[in-house]
């Protein structure tokens, strides 16, 4: 059975992720630091008949977060896919926020989802496939005033768009999942139904469908689509042009022969298109 590697797992969307890649006959590799939420997140991924391993770790902390690059870089058990999704935000204004908290939030946000990237890649590109979900935000694309959170997650989207040029052709996909306000818990539900608010099992389905079909970039809901459509515009002729400007720079680093190099290999395998 594939494995795939969820950080964030103990509660809200990634505890979703867990859910729902389980059900497609996935096993799991459960991270976050709270082992009670890991292991409840845990026991609903053996409902479903998978094996989840739990994998208590702090990702701000570099020597915790050691411990989980050594497990996706382990060769004896190949992760084939790793959803970067464990974030938080300093909701404080930049400058009344501690200095150290806004660290942890780029520790968090960005540094845990290059390193963990780096430690997952060197395996799925030898192998030909594998799969990258890293959980940004649509706050990425605004210029909001207050927070710094939404400068963590406009690196998240720039990362994912330039990692997905570089692995063109190489067997192995990524996607940056952008939603808007989602209902995991940890924003109180409005009063009334609104377009603005995501289902959590909705938004991981999208994303699983869009990451089997080639595509790089999710945005759930409607409303979000379409304004992340629009800003996108231009940047999709950028993309052509450093496409075509970085075909001869790749040139001569193409796959070794007899590797297989079907793009979203394990996307497309059964298991992961299963009911869900
Ligand atoms: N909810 C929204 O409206 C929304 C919208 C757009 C994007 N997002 C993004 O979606 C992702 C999931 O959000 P959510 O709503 O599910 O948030 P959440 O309910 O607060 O869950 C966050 C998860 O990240 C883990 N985490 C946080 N800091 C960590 C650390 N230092 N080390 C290890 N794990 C850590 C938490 O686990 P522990 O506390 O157990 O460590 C928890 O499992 C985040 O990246 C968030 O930025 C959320």
């Amino acid at each position: 059975m594939p494995t795939a590697l969820v950080t964030g797992a103990s509660r809200g969307l990634g505890a979703v992720f867990a859910d729902r890649l389980a059900r497609r006959g996935i096993d799991l590799v459960l991270v976050a630091r709270d082992r009670d939420g890991l292991e409840r997140t845990a026991a609903t991924v053996r409902g479903h008949g998978a094996v989840a391993e739990v994998l208590v770790a702090d990702l701000a902390d570099p020597d915790a977060r050691a411990s989980v690059e050594l497990r996706l870089s382990d060769a004896d058990r190949p992760v084939d896919m790793l959803v970067n999704n464990a974030g938080f935000e300093v909701s404080d204004e930049f400058v009344n926020s501690e200095l150290r908290d806004l660290q942890t939030q780029i520790d968090t946000n960005i540094t845990a989802v290059m390193s963990l990237t780096h430690s997952a890649l060197p395996g799925m590109i030898a192998r030909g496939s594998g799969s990258v979900i890293n959980v940004a935000s649509f706050a990425g694309y605004l210029p909001s005033p207050g927070s710094s959170y939404a400068s963590t997650k406009a690196w998240v989207l720039a990362f994912t768009d330039t990692m997905a040029a570089s692995l063109a052709g190489s067997g192995v996909g990524m996607i940056a999942l952008c939603p808007g306000r989602m209902l995991t818990g940890k924003h109180k539900a409005p009063d009334s139904p609104s377009p603005l608010w995501l289902e959590p099992a909705a938004v991981v389905e999208q994303c699983l469908r869009d990451l089997e079909r080639g595509r790089t970039l999710c945005t759930p809901g409607w409303i979000y689509r379409t304004v992340v459509g629009t800003l996108e515009m231009p940047r999709r002729s950028l993309r052509a042009a450093a496409k075509l400007a970085g075909r001869g720079r790749t040139q001569g680093r193409r796959p070794k022969a007899g590797t297989q190099h079907d793009t979203q290999s394990l996307t497309r395998s059964p298991s992961l298109n299963g009911a869900a």
